[in-house]
């Protein structure tokens, strides 16, 4: 495959917890911004609970996305609450392409994945970004989500406050 080749998308499974580890690491290393979790946390936690965590089933699952055999790319689903009044809403989490990858379309094709899945599972697909964060906010504008919210001081990373969009996306069949 070559590198301008189109990637492969995927679930993610068990099999790929290293590979996983290894990209979602380099990620919040190099973008703390862009993400909820820190590097710290996500280092203390075992291959065994990443494994676990990729064999969740389709209600808190991982999208990858692949060049040939290396996974450059990634976009997760989740259900945060079973409760009868809010298993509804699904989250968009940890979408994240390597740099070198950049710019070709594969984050597109990891969040459409995720789009294209939790229509079988749930009615709005919501996620929160960076207000500053203006390519993955254009790269999901372009796909539909609309902005319904604003949450002062989200995050704070390296001492500095975040501030974050909070997006939706209407997946009923009226929207
Ligand atoms: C956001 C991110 C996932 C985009 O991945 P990508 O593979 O480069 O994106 P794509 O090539 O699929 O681009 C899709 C759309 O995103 C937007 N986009 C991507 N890069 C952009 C940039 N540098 N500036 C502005 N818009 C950009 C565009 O709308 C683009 O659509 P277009 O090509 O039709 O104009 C990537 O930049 C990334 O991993 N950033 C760091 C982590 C991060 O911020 N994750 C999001 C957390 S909410």
């Amino acid at each position: 495959m070559t590198a301008d080749a189109a990637p492969t998308i995927r679930p993610l499974t068990a099999a790929d917890a290293q590979a996983y580890r290894t990209l979602r690491l380099a990620a919040l290393a190099e973008a703390p911004q862009a993400f909820g979790a820190s590097y710290e946390d996500e280092a203390a936690r075992s291959l065994d609970m990443i494994a676990r965590r990729l064999d969740s089933g389709p209600t808190n699952c991982v999208f990858g996305a692949f060049a040939g055999a290396d996974l450059v790319g990634t976009a997760g689903f989740i259900i945060p609450s079973n409760a009868a009044k809010s298993r509804h809403k699904g989250l968009l989490v940890g979408v994240h392409v390597a740099p070198g990858h950049r710019g070709r379309a594969i984050g597109r094709a990891l969040v459409t994945a995720v789009i294209d899945h939790a229509r079988h599972h749930v009615v709005l697909l919501q996620a929160a970004v960076g207000i500053a964060n203006a390519p993955a906010l254009s790269l999901y504008e372009r796909l539909g989500f609309r902005q319904y919210g604003l949450e002062k001081k989200a995050l704070l990373v390296d001492g500095a406050y975040i501030d974050e969009a909070l997006i939706v996306l209407d997946l009923s069949a009226d929207a």
